[in-house]
C-alpha cells in the first residue's frame, strides 16, 4: 500500500463498522437460521414432542459435523469449556498426573486440567506459528505425563503429526502412547495436510460460542473423535451417566441450537472462505510494513484467520506494543486485543498451580502480539482503512 493510497484512505474517514477486535458475532446469520429456529420452536409446542433432548435435530447436527470434519463421531455439548472438562475426565487423572498445553492460550485448557486434579505443565510456543512447540513439549515429558493437549491457536492448525511422533516415542508406563487431544475452539473448519481440524487427535473440542467461526445461537460446542469406544463415556458424562453409566451431569446442546447448527455448518466453508479473502487482501496491503510481522500459514495448513495476529519488533515488546494498540484505538478508531497473554503469569489461580514457571519465549511473544479486527463480512473499504491506519502508525512509531 503506497503513501498516496494510505493518505487518501485516512482522509476519507474512519471505519464504516466499529469492529470490536474480536467481533461479538464471528459468523453470519440469515433468514435460513431464523426460519429453522422458529419452525423448531413451533414443532416443540406439542406436549408429546417438546424441546427435548437427544432428538433427531441433535443427531442430524452431530452426523453433519462429524462428516464435515471427516471423523466417525461427534458429541454435541453446551460449550467448549464443558468439552475440555469432559476430555480431561476421560483421562481419569490421578494426583500428580501431568498434562502439557501451551501457556499463550485462552485459560480454558489449563483450567480443565487443574479442575480434574491434574498438574498443568505449561509449554512454549513456536514464535512463528504461535502453536505449541513440539521440541519444548518433548523436553517437558516425564513418567507422569498423560497427554499432549495443543490448542489450534487463533484459527491455525497445530502440527499434530509432530505431537503424535513424540507421543509414540514416550509411552506412559501404564497407559502406553500419550494421548494427543486438541482444543479447536477457535479453529473449526481449518485444514491440516488435506484433513479438517478434528481429524487428528484422540478427541478434538470445538466451540460454537457467539464469537466463534460458526455459532449455535451464542453457546454450544462439540467433541469429535474416531475412537468409537470413548463415545459412550462422553454421552454418559453429558447426560447424568445415561447409557454407559458412571458420573455424569447435564452438558447438552438444545434442540433449537442443533437445528441452527445444521444450517451454520453448511455455510462454514463459505464463511471461512470470506475470512481468508479478507486476510489475504490484508496481508497483501501490509506487505513491507515497517516493524510488523504478519500471520504465517505453514504449507499444508488452511488458516481460518479466526484472529489476524500481528507481532511488533522485539524492541517494541511490552510498553511500546501497548502504546501502539492505544494509539491505534485513539487516533484511528481501530480496536485490537492481546490474544492471549500467557496464562501461567496473567491468571493468579493458574500461576499458583504452576509454581510460577518461567517460559521466556511465550513471555516475549505475548508481549509482542496483538490482533486487529477481522470478520467474514468485513468490507474491502474497512479492511483497507485498517491497513492504512497500521501503516501510518507503524511509520510514526518507527520514526
Ligand atoms: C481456545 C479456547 N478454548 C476454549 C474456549 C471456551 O469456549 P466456550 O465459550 O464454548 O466454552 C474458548 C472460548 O473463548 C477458546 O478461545
Amino acid at each position: 500500500m503506497n503513501v498516496k493510497e494510505r493518505e487518501s484512505l485516512l482522509k476519507q474517514g474512519s471505519l464504516k463498522v466499529k469492529w470490536p477486535a474480536e467481533p461479538l458475532l464471528g459468523a453470519y446469520y440469515g433468514e435460513e437460521e431464523v426460519e429453522v429456529a422458529v419452525k423448531t420452536i413451533r414443532e416443540s409446542f406439542d406436549p408429546t414432542v417438546g424441546f427435548g433432548f437427544i432428538c433427531p435435530e441433535i443427531e442430524a447436527f452431530e452426523r453433519a459435523f462429524a462428516d464435515y470434519c471427516g471423523v466417525k463421531d461427534c458429541v454435541s455439548i453446551n460449550g467448549a469449556g464443558s468439552g475440555l472438562d469432559m476430555v480431561m475426565m476421560c483421562l481419569d487423572l490421578e494426583p500428580g498426573d501431568e498434562v502439557i498445553c501451551p501457556s499463550v492460550n485462552f485459560r480454558a485448557q489449563p483450567m480443565s486440567i487443574v479442575g480434574q486434579g491434574g498438574t498443568w505443565i505449561p509449554c512454549e510456543i513456536d514464535p512463528v506459528t504461535l502453536q505449541a512447540d513440539p521440541n519444548d513439549i518433548e523436553k517437558r515429558i516425564t513418567p507422569r505425563t498423560r497427554a499432549i493437549y495443543p490448542v489450534h491457536m487463533n484459527g491455525l492448525s497445530a502440527p499434530m503429526d509432530d505431537y503424535y511422533e513424540i507421543a509414540e516415542r514416550h509411552p506412559h508406563p501404564k497407559y502406553g502412547p500419550l494421548k494427543v487431544i486438541g482444543d479447536a475452539a477457535r479453529s473449526c473448519g481449518g485444514g491440516y495436510k488435506g484433513t479438517k481440524i478434528g481429524k487428528k487427535g484422540w478427541m478434538t473440542v470445538f466451540s460454537f460460542h457467539t464469537q466463534k467461526l460458526m455459532t449455535t445461537l451464542g453457546e454450544g460446542g462439540a467433541i469429535t473423535t474416531d475412537d468409537e469406544t470413548i463415545v459412550p463415556r462422553l454421552k454418559a458424562i453429558r447426560q447424568f451417566g445415561w447409557g454407559a453409566g458412571g458420573w455424569g451431569t447435564n452438558y447438552k446442546m438444545t434442540k433449537v441450537q442443533a437445528a441452527v447448527g445444521l444450517v451454520q455448518v453448511k455455510k462454514l466453508d463459505q464463511m471461512i472462505g470470506s475470512r481468508r479473502k479478507v486476510a489475504q487482501a490484508r496481508s497483501k496491503m501490509l506487505e513491507g510494513i515497517p516493524g510488523l510481522t504478519l500471520p504465517f500459514e505453514p504449507e499444508g495448513c488452511v488458516h481460518t484467520y479466526y484472529l489476524y495476529t500481528l507481532l511488533v519488533p522485539k524492541e517494541w515488546a511490552g510498553e511500546k506494543r501497548d502504546e501502539f494498540m492505544m494509539r491505534l484505538r485513539e487516533e484511528y478508531g481501530v480496536d485490537s486485543v492481546v490474544a492471549n497473554p500467557p496464562a501461567h503469569t496473567s491468571i493468579p489461580f493458574l500461576a499458583e498451580h504452576t509454581g510460577r514457571s518461567s517460559l521466556p519465549v511465550s513471555e516475549e511473544i505475548a508481549a509482542r502480539l496483538f490482533c486487529v479486527p477481522t470478520h467474514p463480512c468485513m468490507s474491502e473499504e474497512d479492511n483497507a482503512y485498517i491497513c492504512a491506519a497500521l501503516w501510518d502508525l507503524a511509520e510514526k512509531m518507527k520514526a
